[in-house]
């Protein structure tokens, strides 16, 4: 298994090229599923989320075009799929277990055939995130729904346009209905959606495609169901999650880094907590550059849904907080059991504190390098920010959840001065 080796202490300095956003490309592909016509994307990151996405899309059946490289970060996918024997199109629990968005698959394929099996999602061990809201909304649609052997078994004659009001704004859900609404009979109205960047670039997507669709990016959704769409060309939207680890890098290392290919906006919940630390953050029109100044400054953050600061950055902004002047508390408020990176970042030297989902982190003047095992993807992110950190050698070990949600990531550090290998 791969393993990086940091030798930590330098101040980062360059720019860095950010890559297309994971958790909008997965969502995006999988749309495919709901036209028979041609769909090209492009942007898309070299990600093991991403081919494993791509493996679950051709069990399904989806035909991958001769354009699709992604190491040139392009698919083309074609779902000209007939209708299975027994009536059922699976995603099976061997492709569904390593990736939880997996189970996005169920909308587009319910829509689109009327019956779906897909088994019960694993991903991250970041608590036990469910799917009753994503169920909840399919239901809505008409949608009947059984849970049999681990599997969700969806029928469906045809969708019925509803009015669908979220009890929490659930990034996958409000996609999975969004996807389901496209192909349902008569307008959907969808309320307490989520309303990341991620959301809107799906219904950038979906309009692509011939979608009437409005109001993405805020609490309330409306949808004109069609009887079919067509093919599309799509670029998706920069990684905000990979952008703002960069900036974290930049900030904690003491240097000066610039992020290439980034709306600055998508990042604002988390420029802002980088100034109250201390930093300089320069917005661009599409870029953003940090510089430190000093030791960053102890800041509390509580994650929450899109524009609040998102909890895919809180464990890498905790590692900038195990460094700085003073003690900050951190509040998790998405997902329960989402502090396994504090015991590794201990070992480091960082002093943390959990009591129920707030972690008090007490600054030190400097971590020292140590080996340290990478548990889910963005905690494997603040491992390797600690190691840049830290004085000395760390070694981040199982870096496969980095793989996951990272492109080049020792590459594109080592551009920036760190003294970053992989080992294999
Ligand atoms: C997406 C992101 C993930 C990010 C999260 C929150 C992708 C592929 N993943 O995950 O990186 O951390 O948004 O920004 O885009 N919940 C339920 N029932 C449901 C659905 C969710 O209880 O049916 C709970 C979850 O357990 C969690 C919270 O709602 O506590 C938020 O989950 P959700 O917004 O759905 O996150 P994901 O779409 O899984």
């Amino acid at each position: 298994m791969d393993k990086i080796r940091i030798r930590g202490g330098k101040a980062l300095r360059g720019k860095v090229e950010i890559s297309g956003s994971k958790n909008a490309a997965l969502p995006v592909l999988i749309a495919s599923l709901l036209t028979e016509k041609k769909c090209h994307f492009r942007r898309v990151p070299n990600l093991q989320d991403i081919r494993t996405t791509l493996k679950v899309l051709s069990h399904l059946g989806v035909s991958l075009g001769s354009e699709s490289s992604l190491n040139q970060n392009q698919v083309e996918l074609t779902a000209a799929i007939p209708a299975s024997s027994d009536g059922f199109h699976e995603a099976p629990y061997d492709l569904v277990r390593t990736m939880r968005a997996s189970v996005l698959v169920l909308g587009p394929l319910l829509a689109r055939f009327g019956r779906a099996k897909v088994s019960l999602p694993g991903g991250c061990a970041i608590g036990a995130r469910p799917i009753n809201y994503h169920l909840f909304g399919l239901e809505r649609l008409g949608a009947e729904i059984a849970l049999e052997g681990g599997y969700v078994i969806a029928r469906a004659k045809k969708l019925q346009g509803a009015k669908i009001v979220f009890e929490f704004p659930s990034v996958g859900a409000t996609e999975n209905v969004m996807m389901a609404a496209a192909l349902a009979r008569g307008e959907s109205i969808l309320e307490n959606c989520a309303r990341e960047p991620e959301i809107v670039d799906l219904a950038r997507a979906l309009r692509a495609m011939g979608l009437q669709i409005e109001g993405e990016g805020t609490e309330t959704i409306r949808i004109q169901g069609r009887d079919s769409l067509n093919g599309c060309t799509h670029e998706i939207i920069g990684d905000r999650i990979e952008a703002g680890t960069f900036l974290a890098a930049g900030l904690g290392s003491g240097g000066s880094v610039e992020v290439m290919g980034i709306a600055p906006e998508f990042l604002e919940a988390v420029l802002v907590k980088f100034e109250e630390a201390g930093a300089t953050v320069e917005r661009k029109p599409d870029s953003i550059v940090i510089t430190a100044n000093g030791r960053p400054k102890a800041t509390d953050i509580i994650t929450q849904p899109y524009p609040g600061f998102p909890t895919d950055m809180q464990a890498q902004f905790m590692t900038v907080m195990t460094i700085a002047e003073g003690t900050s508390v951190i509040t998790e408020n998405i997902f329960e059991n989402r502090f396994m990176h504090v015991p590794e970042l201990s070992r480091l030297g960082a002093e943390i504190t959990i009591r129920g989902n707030n972690a008090m982190v007490r600054g030190q003047a400097g971590l020292v390098g140590a080996p340290l095992m990478a548990t889910d993807l963005r905690a494997s992110a603040s491992l390797v920010l600690g190691g840049l950190f830290a004085r000395g050698e760390t070694i981040v070990n199982r870096i496969y959840h980095l793989d996951r949600g990272y492109e080049r990531m020792e590459e594109k550090l080592a551009g920036l001065g760190a003294d970053i290998e992989r080992i294999r």
